[in-house]
């Protein structure tokens, strides 16, 4: 069975594809990237897959069995029809089972809300191809946060507008995992699974980063407008109102799931002590 991985120069199908290789030996891994010189490094195969290039996807998706979806980056109205050629491009080479990484997030009432639509279309797009499939949520990344370090710092603290509520976060590798089953195992076909680590509050993730980089960082609290123009400042007023949307998601309780990682990997997701412990100098 020969699966292929999109957008395998990027983050999450890099850790895909890798994950791929150290788990499903027996399996052929091909990736797809719209740059294949920067996915040259993964040591496998590598075919052309950019997602505004039907023909492209076609020849490169021939002998391909199982096919890993990762979600574009474009605008939400470009998405669309992006995923759509991919999804086209399977059926017409052959392809018998698409997983898509699509997200958790808060469907209106927020400038993320487009980028949550063009995922349940995509989703939607999916169910009603014929195809095989499974489809994954993820929930918002960790490493960012981390990432921010130096910023959080040099604030003295995490505010921002999530409130007392709880966000189940995920991270790269953990995801990897997670959709290193939904490729090899066929118990999931046809579901949509949540994929994310136990929810948190952010004074609970001020206290893992705190025991992480020995910071005494605390969590206030910002109205969503308040927010929202902090995020623009220094975003811009595209990524701005958009950041700020997601975390109006988890204010309201969005990202607040137990998820249903354990049920798709036989494991539970990674701890958040675990996890903060191993970026400890
Ligand atoms: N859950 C979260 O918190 C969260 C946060 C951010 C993003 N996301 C979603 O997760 C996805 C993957 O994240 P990541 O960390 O892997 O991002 P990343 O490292 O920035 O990688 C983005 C990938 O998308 C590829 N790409 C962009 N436009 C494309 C096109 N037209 N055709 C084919 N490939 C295209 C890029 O290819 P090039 O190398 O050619 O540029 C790159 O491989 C994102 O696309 C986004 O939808 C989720």
């Amino acid at each position: 069975m020969t699966i292929a991985v999109t957008a395998v120069s990027g983050q999450l199908g890099a850790a895909i594809a890798r994950s791929l290789i150290e788990t499903a030996t027996e399996e052929p891994i091909i990736g797809l990237a719209r740059t294949p010189a920067k996915a040259a490094d993964l040591g496998i195969e590598i075919r052309g897959g950019d997602y505004n290039q039907p023909e492209e996807l076609r020849a490169s998706l021939m002998g391909v069995d199982t096919l890993l979806l990762v979600s574009g980056m474009d605008t939400p109205e470009a998405r669309i029809p992006q995923h759509r050629n991919v999804i086209e491009a399977a059926k017409s080479a052959g392809v018998r089972k698409i997983v898509y990484t699509s997200i958790q997030g808060p469907e209106t009432g927020s400038a993320f809300s487009p980028v949550v639509q063009s995922n349940r279309q995509t989703e939607a797009d999916l169910r009603a191809s014929g195809l095989a499939f499974a489809i994954g949520r993820n929930g918002i990344y960790i490493e960012p946060d981390v990432e921010y370090i130096d910023s959080y710092k040099a604030r003295g603290e995490i505010a921002n507008s999530a409130g007392e509520a709880k966000c189940g976060y995920t991270t790269r590798a953990e995801l990897a995992h997670a959709y290193c089953a939904l490729l090899t195992k066929g118990d999931h076909n046809g579901k949509t699974v949540n994929l994310n680590g136990e929810p948190i509050t952010q004074t609970q993730l001020a206290n893992h980063l705190n025991s992480a980089f020995g910071t005494s960082l605390t969590y206030r609290e910002m109205t969503p407008e308040e927010f929202i123009a902090d995020r623009s400042a220094e975003l811009g007023p595209f990524l701005g109102p958009i950041i700020g949307g997601i975390y109006q998601g988890i204010r309201l309780g969005i990202y607040d799931t137990p998820g249903d990682f354990h049920a798709v990997t036989g494991r539970p997701h990674q701890s958040w002590e675990d996890y903060f412990r191993a970026l400890r100098p």
